[in-house]
């Protein structure tokens, strides 16, 4: 076989890569380890910039989210019962858009079927070959048969776990990483949000999020040891946690009701550079991790995408590569803004083992500078919303 752009991974950054790339006649060709309902059964993260938003109309798949998304114009932030609101519309103009990763996804699937997209689901035993040449190809494993597809480009769009970035020699890479000492236990209940906007609570007994997919489906998360496993959870143990750290005007309105979801994520930052070797070009979790508090994974991936997006289209389309030159350089300015803001919220909501007391001052006058200074309010609406492409 031969196409134009072989993509490895058919999660969000490689169909949204693959769509895009339809739309001005550019040939791919997803390679996928799971099966598309397994894809579709992960659970994750559900606030979008107006930048994903865009590529999400730019692929001409963004019907369901206008009509089922909710847009947000703000979001609560609580320290133990104090509660305040950033505003996002009054200090950007912009909203965010809560609608779930995982109807990203199935849209983005969708459409596939429509247009006829090939994906090679449950393949095994990826590799890349002669990435660093003018002629690579990629050989995998699928239906028990060997397979080979002969490229131009070829871009790495599967996840942390991939073996996209391994490709790249360990003598070009750069790794940069953060471990927390904790992680999120998130619960998915068929029960009205507790509020109309998102809260973040920075509590005594440490991190909670209130968050929702829609009026009658809720996500929540609280902070939790790393150690820590959903099994040791009963729901009632968890409503109840729930209830002591977030404000008390809100706990006596939460609806509780069974979890039809709920699962643990151990929380790292992490970059790879470059993003490009040759003609491979890492997009999305396979280049970098974030805490999930600044919602900046899908975010950062959508960005990654629409760098190479632009890089590949001058490439097929005007036969000139300073996009794809340009393509590492100018992805990673963007995703260390993105780490830099997960990294200072999540630093400022969670409660640390090591905290000191004189740490635990600090985070509190974070917030308190926070609560009452429209300038401080400014930069985190202009980060949460997302900075420009
Ligand atoms: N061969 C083929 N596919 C693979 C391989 C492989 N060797 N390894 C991983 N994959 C697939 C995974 O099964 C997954 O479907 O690549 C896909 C990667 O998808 P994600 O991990 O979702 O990463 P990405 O598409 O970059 O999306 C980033 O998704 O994981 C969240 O928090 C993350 O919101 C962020 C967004
Ligand atoms: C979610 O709805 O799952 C969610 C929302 C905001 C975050 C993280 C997760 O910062």
């Amino acid at each position: 076989m031969r196409t134009q752009v072989v993509i490895v991974g058919g999660g969000p950054s490689g169909l949204l890569l693959s769509q895009l790339l339809y739309t001005r006649g550019i040939d791919s060709i997803v390679l996928e380890r799971k099966t598309r309902d397994y894809v579709l059964g992960r659970i994750r993260a559900g606030v979008l910039e107006q930048g994903m938003m865009n590529l999400m109309a730019e692929a001409g798949v963004d019907a369901r989210m206008r009509s089922e998304g909710i847009p947000h114009h703000g979001t609560l932030l609580a320290h133990n019962d104090t509660l305040f609101r950033i505003d996002f519309t009054k200090h950007t103009g912009t909203p965010v858009m809560v609608y779930g990763q995982t109807e990203v996804t199935r849209d983005l699937y969708d459409a596939r079927a429509v247009w006829g997209g090939l994906t090679e689901f449950e393949v095994d035993g990826v590799e890349i070959h002669d990435f660093d040449r003018d002629a690579p190809f990629v050989t995998y494993h699928v239906r028990g048969g060997a397979r080979r597809i002969d490229c131009d480009f070829v871009a790495g769009c599967d996840g942390f776990h991939g073996v996209s970035r391994a490709s790249i020699p360990k003598t070009v890479r750069r790794e940069y990483e953060k471990i927390y000492p904790f992680g999120w236990f998130g619960v998915l209940s068929e029960t009205p949000p507790v509020a109309e906007e998102l809260i973040y609570a920075n509590s005594d007994r440490g991190f909670a999020l209130c968050s929702m997919r829609n009026p009658q489906l809720s996500r929540y998360y609280i902070q939790c040891s790393i150690s820590d496993k959903p099994e040791a959870w009963s729901d009632d143990t968890f409503w109840s946690e729930l209830k002591r750290r977030i404000p008390c005007q809100h706990a006596d309105q939460l609806v509780t009701g069974p979890s039809i979801e709920k699962s643990i994520a151990p929380l790292r930052s992490f970059v790879t550079e470059p993003m490009r070797w040759g003609r491979l070009f890492l997009c999305g979790d396979a280049a970098h991790i974030v805490p999930p508090t600044g919602a900046k994974g899908l975010n950062t991936a959508a960005s990654d995408v629409h760098y190479l997006f632009e890089g590949l289209t001058r490439h097929y389309i005007d036969k000139d590569d300073k996009g794809l030159a340009r393509y590492s350089e100018k992805a990673l300015a963007r995703v260390w803004k993105a780490e830099r803001f997960s990294w200072w919220f999540s630093s400022i909501m969670h409660r640390f083992p090591d905290q000191s007391d004189f740490d635990l001052k600090m985070q509190r006058a974070e917030l308190d500078v926070l609560r009452t200074s429209d300038a401080a309010q400014k930069a985190l609406a202009e980060n949460y919303v997302g900075l420009p492409y």
